[in-house]
């Protein structure tokens, strides 16, 4: 499966989507300052991975500099979205551990093949990611990322049952949610949104993924499935 519609098929409607979803993140007036941006969803294969890696390539397309922080350190795919060969040892659970992290920060930021796009990829599974993702040294690698780049994605793990998510959505600009069309209830759904709510998140949006084109018009908005054409 290519993980990359927005490369291969430019012009198809999942393509359109996600600029439309580039444009209203960034460029609408509200958001003027949104630099840092999460992406999560209330269970485990809604898309959040998918959406984040066709997300950075639009940014990155439109000229902005920009990296993707694959944080979900229990099982990241983002490297493999990418197609990056590096070692497991060299990922952000490692930079996170590493004491020198502010001399050889730079090392673990991987080029993807894309202009623009850089991946730190997840690394080597931690026994503690939640700790590590609530680290202080977190919180600085996102500060220096900040004046390094227009827009830092940040593809992380399920809301609903982790920690893991809560706490990195409390040190982002904005969350995006993504829920799987006729798939996750909105009782859970409207969990996930009061969970990020009350540690201090600003939802900017619920992108609905993987809807049917044939069932959907289009024009309501960020509706889109990828399919062959
Ligand atoms: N809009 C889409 N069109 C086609 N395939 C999709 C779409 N969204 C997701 N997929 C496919 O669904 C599968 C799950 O997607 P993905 O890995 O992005 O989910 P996830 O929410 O990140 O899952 P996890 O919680 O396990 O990290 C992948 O194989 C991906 O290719
Ligand atoms: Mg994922």
């Amino acid at each position: 499966m290519n993980e990359l519609p927005i490369i291969s098929r430019p012009s198809s409607a999942f393509s359109e989507e996600i600029k439309k979803v580039r444009t209203n993140l960034k460029f609408s007036s509200i958001n003027d300052d949104v630099k840092v941006m999460a992406i999560t969803s209330s269970l485990p294969g809604e898309g959040k991975s998918f959406t984040t890696a066709n997300l950075a390539v639009a940014f990155a397309q439109y000229g902005e500099k920009v990296i993707l922080l694959d944080c979900d350190l229990r099982k990241g795919r983002q490297k493999k979205n990418f197609n990056i060969a590096v070692k497991k040892s060299e990922g952000l659970s490692n930079l996170l551990i590493n004491k020198e992290w502010k001399t050889e920060y730079k090392n673990y930021i991987k080029k993807t093949k894309i202009e623009n796009l850089s991946l730190i990829p997840s690394g080597s599974y931690p026994p503690n990611p939640s700790e590590l993702l609530a680290s202080e040294r977190f919180d600085k690698l996102l500060e220096k990322l900040r004046k390094e780049y227009d827009v830092i994605l940040l593809d992380c793990p399920p809301a609903n049952g982790l920690n893991d998510t809560l706490v990195i959505a409390s040190k982002t600009d904005i969350v995006v949610l993504i829920t799987k069309y006729k798939s996750t209830s909105i009782d859970l759904l409207d969990k996930s949104k009061k969970a990020l709510e009350a540690i201090g998140a600003k939802i900017a949006g619920v992108i609905i993924n993987q809807v049917d084109a044939k069932e959907t018009n289009y024009y309501y908005g960020t509706y889109y499935k990828d399919k062959e054409e």
